[in-house]
């Protein structure tokens, strides 16, 4: 049996492995094809909020499970301690006694070889297939792979393979500054944003058609304009934009689910409910949005209160929560008496138009004869009061 095996760190799996992985498996045919993710690799260093062995070894399986022919193995995770080439091949010889196996490497890694750990035993009448991306002049290939043939009786075979050039560390190079996505199977980038391994910040524009695929389309227009109120809210008071984007575009995101839907999700997730929500289901979608948020895209903490209190406000609120609350009123498609005020005041004192959005919000519950929420009714006070406060001080300075 020819056993072709592509070992590697795969922190995290990329495009690039998996187009290095299908032209070796077209070039080779072999009878079965091993995917080896190295256990504890052996001279790399443990990456800041990266994920752990097994967390890797599941993204393996989420990235090549697009090849039906490719199988992830966990045979290095037998071992403890660094995981040397020479000890997975040692361990894939004992499993299979006899078999062709054939090392499957980038190019890259042929002229250092001979200085792999326990070179000698590794490279023991091993098959190597050397996936060649023109980057090395093929000469000096040529000249290390007689060598290994001559010292080891390694035989050497070149694929010829379109350079795709990503590396592992560019990706996540690039997953802090919500970009990176395109490099990486969906599964991949899906799981990396739940669990914001590697400081990911998410892809804005992913994320917008994650979130558009669980709205209503009837409500896509109003989320749009949330997050574009939110983004330039945030370039006026001096928050980061594109947070407040992000808060835009997930605020809604559990507003489709029915009241049955909002009540279990609150049993399950242990929410708790006071009264006026139990009888407005609608206010619901907050309290679950912040959850979901965070359960589903990783959001931070920071957004998912925001999220937390955008229907109802409450007094003392963070500069992003009041950001997210006041653009949820404001957004373009939104028309009502008083919306061009409050959009005006906005952007000249935050305070005043949280005192006037929930003023607003509080008559507008009266004439609709539902419960007033108390949070609505304190962040009122709050901020009326705090606004007289202003107002009064500012008499006094003139
Ligand atoms: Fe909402
Ligand atoms: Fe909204």
């Amino acid at each position: 049996m020819r056993i072709a095996f592509y070992g590697g760190c795969f922190n995290p799996p990329h495009l690039g492995h998996l187009a290095a992985v299908r032209e070796a498996y077209e070039a080779l045919k072999p009878d079965r094809f091993l995917i080896l993710p190295d256990r504890q690799p052996p001279h790399k260093k443990a990456i800041p909020g990266e994920p752990g062995p097994e967390e890797r070894l599941e993204q393996c399986r989420k990235a090549f499970g697009c090849f039906d022919w490719a199988e992830v193995s966990d045979l290095s995770f037998s071992r403890e301690g660094p995981c040397y080439m020479a000890d997975t091949v040692r361990l894939l010889r004992q499993q299979y006694p006899g078999d062709d196996l054939i090392l499957v490497l980038g190019a890259d890694m042929l002229p250092g070889i001979e200085d792999w750990h326990d070179a000698a035993s590794l490279l023991n009448d091993l098959h190597l297939a050397i996936l060649d991306r023109d980057e090395i002049p093929r000469s000096a290939l040529e000249e290390v792979s007689s060598r290994l043939h001559q010292r080891f009786g390694a035989r050497v075979d070149f694929i010829p393979n379109d350079p795709v050039a990503i590396s592992s560390s560019q990706v996540r190079a690039l997953l802090p500054q919500r970009k990176g996505e395109d490099l990486l199977p969906s599964s991949v980038y899906r799981e990396i944003i739940r669990h914001r391994w590697y400081d990911a910040q998410v892809s804005l524009s992913w994320l917008r058609e994650q979130v558009y695929a669980m709205l209503k389309p009837s409500r896509i227009p109003h989320v749009a304009g949330c997050e574009k109120a939110a983004a330039a809210l945030a370039a006026r008071w001096g928050a980061d934009p594109e947070i407040a984007a992000e808060a835009g575009i997930l605020h809604d995101m559990t507003k489709r689910w029915t009241a049955e839907e909002q009540l279990r999700f609150c049993r399950e997730q242990g929410i708790k409910l006071d009264t006026c929500e139990m009888e407005s289901p609608q206010l619901l979608h907050a309290k679950t949005g912040a959850r979901e948020a965070k359960l589903r895209f990783g959001a931070s903490d920071e957004i998912c209160q925001a999220i937390r209190w955008h229907t109802t406000g409450k007094p003392e609120m963070s500069l992003l929560e009041k950001i997210l609350y006041l653009a949820d009123v404001i957004e373009e498609n939104r028309s009502y008496q008083g919306v061009d005020e409050l959009r005006k005041l906005c952007f000249e004192d935050l305070d005043e138009a949280m005192a006037y959005a929930t003023r607003s919000s509080l008559e507008h519950v009266r004439e609709s004869g539902n419960q007033i929420h108390h949070d609505t009714l304190d962040a009122y006070r709050w901020y009326s009061a705090a606004d007289n406060r202003r107002r009064n001080s500012n008499v006094i300075s003139r």
